[in-house]
């Protein structure tokens, strides 16, 4: 198959054996621990959130057990998948140990995409599992050592082609000025920035009534990610580093929608548009955006929004999360994801295929 029609996920995640052992081994979140179920039976549960509701949500083989990664692909018709740990990363360690865990779980994580099966099709001698590695970014890491960190990451990891982070970079947010070594070094390897959430905004808009998980990831995960990227945008960075390439989950959250709006604010404030080298807007054109948003209107709206539009949106799934709440052979979360891409009218079938799994084979440089 030619390899502007394979499937591509760039929006799936793992926890490797090493940080699963790790999450069990912790009595407060993040955390897995056992318990007895209501049908009796002994059930892992996975605990992220502060505060998280329902006892966590259930865990198991898919967010450890590289087979069940790919009979859930070989299920959905999904050619090849770019992994990245699901948060929260290692942001609840220490500096020190959390650079420890980067190293040992990046080397992992190679071998994990190294050694899959090759793409059966074609003459290109494409693996079946890409990855996205980690950064020792956490509260208190002394930046001046994180630009060695994406080097090394960059040097000896051929299968891990970016990196994800949170949304909080060394504690202060991603506008701090101490990360501008980072930024570079990002920009200098090539590797692909992917800013992914994982605290959502503060509970307290959230009301009393129990709307479980609903509220913090329908609304608090894309709140996040807009908060986090427009910060950035807003401290010149993109301006400053313009060979950094920043995927943003969940169809960049609300950015696109308020794009003209932010515009608009930054005008009217001339402190802050003096930082700036483009309108608002422009940065758009900046960013990639997974299209992982369930609606062919929500798709239509972000590429209709940029300039490039469907050439810079790429399918994801958001795998394990999202799991079938029956016995359904496919994940609704992830049709519903194919189908928005198919609904969208406005894109030709060249357009769609890119979205499907072309820009995502440019961008992390496999095509
Ligand atoms: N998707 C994620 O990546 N993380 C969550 O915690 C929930 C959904
Ligand atoms: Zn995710």
């Amino acid at each position: 198959m030619s390899l502007q029609r394979l499937f591509v996920d760039v929006h799936t995640h793992i926890y490797l054996p090493r940080y699963a052992a790790l999450l069990r081994s912790r009595t407060n979140a993040p955390r897995i621990f056992s318990r007895t179920g209501p049908s009796g039976a002994t059930e892992d549960r996975l605990v992220i959130l502060d505060n998280e509701p329902s006892d966590g949500r259930p865990v198991g083989p898919q967010y450890w057990d590289r087979d069940e990664k790919l009979k859930f692909m070989d299920r959905h018709g999904i050619d090849i998948s770019f992994v990245s740990t699901a948060n929260p990363w290692l942001d609840f360690l220490p500096f020190a140990d959390a650079q420890t865990l980067a190293s040992e779980l990046n080397a992992e994580l190679e071998s994990y995409c190294s050694t899959s099966p090759p793409l059966a099709s074609g003459s290109h001698s494409l693996k079946r599992l890409y990855g996205i590695g980690l950064l020792p970014l956490v509260p208190n890491a002394p930046t001046s050592e994180l630009p060695a960190a994406v080097h090394a990451l960059a040097k000896a990891h051929s299968h891990v082609r970016g990196v994800i982070i949170g949304t909080r970079g060394a504690g202060n947010g991603l506008d701090d000025p101490a990360l501008e070594g980072l930024w570079a070094a990002l920009a200098e390897t090539g590797l692909v920035v992917f800013l992914h959430p994982h605290y959502g905004v503060d509970g307290s808009a959230w009301g009393p009534l129990d709307n479980g998980h609903v509220l913090p990831l329908a609304l608090g995960f894309p709140f996040e990610t807009t908060t986090a990227i427009t910060r950035l945008i807003l401290a010149g960075i993109l301006d400053r580093h313009p060979r950094l390439r920043i995927l943003l989950a969940h169809a960049g959250g609300v950015l696109p929608q308020l794009s003209s709006r932010l515009a608009s604010c930054i005008v009217h404030d001339p402190r802050v548009a003096s930082r700036l080298q483009h309108d608002a807007r422009w940065y758009l054109d900046r960013l990639y955006f997974d299209a992982v948003a369930y609606g062919s209107a929500e798709l239509s709206f972000v590429s209709g929004a940029a300039r490039e539009g469907s050439r810079r949106m790429l399918f994801g799934t958001d795998h394990p999360f999202f799991p079938p709440l029956g016995a359904e052979e496919k994940w609704r979360s992830v049709v519903e994801n194919l189908e928005a891409i198919e609904g969208v009218g406005a894109w030709r079938d060249e357009e769609r295929d890119g979205v499907r799994g072309g820009n995502a084979l440019r961008l992390f440089g496999l095509a």
